[in-house]
Parts: structure tokens; C-alpha cells; sequence
């Protein structure tokens, strides 16, 4: 094969580590590569918008409660490791020795005010790494996004900043699938997907994971690469809204929904249960979907089975209010003035992050009908904005809590949370995760 030089030169900086790499966007997927960057020897930049996670990680703290107080200690400390903010879109300057020849793009990819694709952040990354990196660099997209962006979005910028030249400057997405509060935050385990703009680009993409230790699987195009990660996603939107809509309709005739799916995964083979619950958070289940369903009527063939599934996730939040409202009425009380205590605002256990959550969808109803809403979350201590303008820090679950609380939402199934303590309370419970011990202890059990 005829390689070209700057090519080689690119991989032998791989194999040696000669090169340092640029990362932008110390979230939880920024993070967890600046990790595995660090393990296997190169020398890191990683820089932000925020001020908050560079803060934080220079201070040796953990911005987020799934990633190991251990590892930001570390990072603290490292010698081979810059943390600096950036201005979005923004060059940064480096000495000559330490100019990074790959940078990774590792930042928010939103929905805007209208529920469409948000790429800002990703072209104001695009613009930072065409105008800081080495003139032959390797840049990989982690962010999720719909297909054709690699090419279509990312690679025009990088020329806009003179990086035209496809035998110095190699494009890939290689899709992240951290899980966050499940196993490795960096998921060493799942092979990583690569697919470059070029063979050359995914070639080297390729060798890149490798030295951090991951399989790699490659694809033909970034393309598929692109549209397996928006798969991957909407494979679990849809199954969490195919059983919550399962859960409404087994309730509506007295039949619960977490018996059917222990007595359905039985079969051991060609089901995979996914369970109810208040609707789809994280900054990943409530979002690919949209970026699907835009890049479906952009191929003028709509996406009608996502649309649905996001249709009835939404309704979610208005259901679980819904049962609290029934509840409360029967005990001869209204939303308006009723003390509701959220249990969990995390949008799935055992981690501190809240964007998305459907309890956030929950406090904000609440809180429209009149309702005076708290939560106890022990991941998120506060202060969290509840609802746009409403902060709040989390109650401690004590018997001056709950006496002074009309009706528990059981949200996030957090192993934190002491169930005894929650079942005793004599109020209305609602329980939006099926907790056995809460159902067969509490007063005023109701499943939502
Ligand atoms: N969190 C997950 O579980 C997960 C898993 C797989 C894929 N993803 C995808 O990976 C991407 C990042 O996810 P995340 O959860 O780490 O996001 P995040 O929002 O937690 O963190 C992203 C960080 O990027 C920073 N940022 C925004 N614009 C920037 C810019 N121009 N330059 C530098 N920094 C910038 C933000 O300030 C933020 O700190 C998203 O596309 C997400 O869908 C997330």
C-alpha cells in the first residue's frame, strides 16, 4: 500500500506517543479519554468552556459522582496533563514541542430551543482544533450526531482553517459509549467503532484506539459508523417507551407490569427487558432519537416509529403526576399546596447527573399545578435548578423530612436510598421503579 508520508509520520507519533493529544469537553466522555490518555502515556491538553470541570479536576475532585475521586486526584497531579479553558471557538496557542497532532472532539451535541439538532458546540470545537492542532493531525469526532456530519459538518470547517489537504489531515468518528455508573466510566470493555473520511483516516483512527487499549471495529464509511451509534440509542428509546406504554396499558386492567416482564424473561432467549419507569433521560436516550427523526426528513422518509416512542416518553412525567394528583384527591387533597418530596432527580442510579431527567419533567409539572416540591437525591447535594428559576438543595430523609411531607415520588433507584425508611413513611408514595418492599410495606403504596 502507497501510504502517504504524513501518514506514517502520524502513525509512528501513535505508537510512540511522541505526539500530545488535544481533547475538548471534560464531561463524562472528555474525561474518561483524557483517562485512558494518560494510561497509556501521552501528554494531554484538555480544555473547556466551563470553568467548573477544569476547576474541579486541577483541585483533584471528581466533577461527576461516577467518575473515580482517584483518577481526577491523579490527574491533579500529572505531569503529562494541561487543563485550560477556551473561549468557544477560540485557537489555542502552543510551544512547538508540545503542538498536539490529534485532537478529539468530545462535546455536547443538544437539542436547540425548537427540539432540533444543535451542532454549535461541535463547530466552535471544529474551529478551536482547525486552528490549533499540527498542519498533519489526525481529528476524531466522540460526540453522537446523525449521519454525515463527519463529512458534511466537521471536515469543511477543518478547511475553512487551511486543512484541505486529505494526505495531511485525516477525519474519523469513532462513536463513545461510556455508560455511566455501570463498570469502567471509560468502557474499556465494548469495542470501539471507527469510521474515517478515508481509508487512511480510518486506519489511523484504528491504530489511536488501539494504544488505549480498545478493540476496534471498523466501518466502510463514517457514515455507518455515524448512524450505528444513533441505532445503538434509539434502540433503547424505543424499547423504554414500547414498556412504559406496556405498563399503562396492563395497569389500566390491574395487572402489573413488573410480574409480566419476570414472568416474560423466562423464555431466556429473543427478549430483552427493559423496564418502566417516569420516561428517558441523560444526555443521551432523549436526544439521538431527534437527531435520527431530523436526518430521516432530511431523506424526505420520516422516522414514524421514533417519532411515536418520543411522543410517549414525553407523556411520561404527566402520567406519574397524574397518579399523585388521583391519590391525593382521594385523601380529599389537591396538587395545589400538597408537600411533594422527589426521591431522585439523578436521571438513572448510583450517578449525579441531571440533564434530561425525567424528575425534572416531574418537579416542573408539580410545581405548575401549585404543588411545594423538594427532593432527596444523596448523588446530587445541590444547589440544582429544580425547574428554570427554582434552586434547591437535597433534604436529608429524616423523620423532620418526612413529617413535614405530604407525598413521596419514588423516582431514581439509587442504591443510596434506604428503602425501609422510605416504605415507613405514612403519606402517599408514589412509585414510578415497581420496589417490591415499598409496595408490600408502605401505607399508601401507588404504582405510576
Ligand atoms: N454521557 C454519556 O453517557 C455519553 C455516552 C456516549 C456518548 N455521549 C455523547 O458524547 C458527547 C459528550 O457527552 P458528555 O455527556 O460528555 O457531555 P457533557 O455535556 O457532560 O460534557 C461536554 C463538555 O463539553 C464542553 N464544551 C462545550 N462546547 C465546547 C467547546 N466548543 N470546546 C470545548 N469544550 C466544550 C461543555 O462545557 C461540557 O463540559 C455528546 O454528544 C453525547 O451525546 C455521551
Amino acid at each position: 500500500m502507497n501510504l502517504p508520508e504524513s501518514s506514517l509520520r502520524l502513525q509512528a507519533a501513535i505508537e510512540q506517543r511522541s505526539s500530545s493529544v488535544l481533547v475538548l469537553g471534560l464531561g463524562a466522555v472528555g474525561l474518561a479519554m483524557v483517562q485512558v490518555l494518560l494510561e497509556a502515556g501521552y501528554r494531554v491538553h484538555a480544555a473547556d468552556t466551563r470553568s467548573e470541570p477544569i476547576e474541579a479536576v486541577a483541585a483533584g475532585r471528581s466533577p461527576m459522582a461516577h467518575i473515580p475521586a482517584a483518577w481526577c486526584e491523579a490527574m491533579a497531579r500529572h505531569p503529562k496533563l494541561r487543563l485550560q479553558r477556551v473561549e468557544p471557538g477560540a485557537r489555542l496557542v502552543f510551544a512547538a514541542e508540545e503542538l498536539p497532532s490529534i485532537g478529539v472532539i468530545c462535546v455536547p451535541t443538544p437539542l436547540d430551543a425548537q427540539g432540533q439538532p444543535d451542532l454549535g458546540p461541535l463547530e466552535s470545537a471544529a474551529h478551536t482544533l482547525g486552528q490549533s492542532l499540527a498542519p498533519e493531525c489526525l481529528v476524531l469526532l466522540e460526540s453522537t450526531t446523525y449521519p454525515g456530519t463527519t463529512r458534511n459538518v466537521l471536515a469543511p470547517i477543518l478547511r475553512e482553517h487551511g486543512r484541505s489537504d486529505a494526505s495531511r489531515v485525516f477525519v474519523a468518528f469513532a462513536p463513545e459509549r461510556v455508560n455511566p455508573g455501570h463498570g469502567d466510566p471509560a468502557a474499556r470493555g465494548a469495542p470501539r467503532l471507527v469510521g474515517g473520511l478515508t481509508p487512511d483516516a480510518t486506519r489511523l483512527a484504528q491504530a489511536f484506539y488501539q494504544s488505549l487499549g480498545y478493540a476496534v471495529e471498523v466501518t466502510a464509511r463514517a457514515e455507518v459508523a455515524e448512524a450505528a451509534k444513533l441505532v445503538e440509542n434509539v434502540y433503547r428509546a424505543v424499547n423504554i417507551s414500547l414498556v412504559n406504554e406496556l405498563k399503562l396499558v396492563f395497569a389500566a386492567q390491574g395487572i402489573d407490569i413488573w410480574e409480566v416482564l419476570d414472568a416474560a424473561q423466562t423464555k431466556g432467549f429473543g427478549f430483552q427487558r427493559f423496564d418502566p419507569g417516569p420516561g428517558a433521560g441523560g444526555s443521551c436516550i432523549p436526544i439521538d432519537p431527534r437527531y435520527l427523526e431530523y436526518f430521516a426528513r432530511q431523506g424526505g422518509v420520516p422516522a414514524q416509529l421514533v417519532e411515536l416512542a418520543g411522543k410517549i416518553d414525553a407523556h411520561m412525567a404527566e402520567h406519574v403526576v397524574h397518579v399523585l394528583e388521583r391519590a391525593a384527591l382521594q385523601t380529599g387533597r389537591a396538587l395545589q399546596g400538597l408537600r411533594v418530596l422527589l426521591l431522585g432527580v439523578a436521571y438513572k442510579p448510583d450517578v449525579n447527573i441531571t440533564s434530561e431527567s425525567p424528575s425534572l419533567r416531574v418537579a416542573a409539572r408539580l410545581l405548575r399545578a401549585g404543588a411545594q416540591v423538594s427532593y432527596c437525591d444523596p448523588e446530587v447535594p445541590g444547589p440544582l435548578e429544580l425547574a428554570p428559576g427554582v434552586w434547591q438543595t437535597s433534604r436529608v430523609l429524616d423523620a423532620a423530612t418526612m413529617g413535614s411531607t405530604d407525598a413521596m415520588v419514588y423516582l431514581t433507584d439509587h442504591r443510596a436510598f434506604a428503602l425501609d425508611t422510605i416504605a415507613a413513611f405514612p403519606g402517599i408514595l408514589v412509585d414510578t421503579r415497581g420496589k417490591r418492599r415499598l409496595r408490600d410495606r408502605a401505607a399508601h403504596y401507588v404504582s405510576a
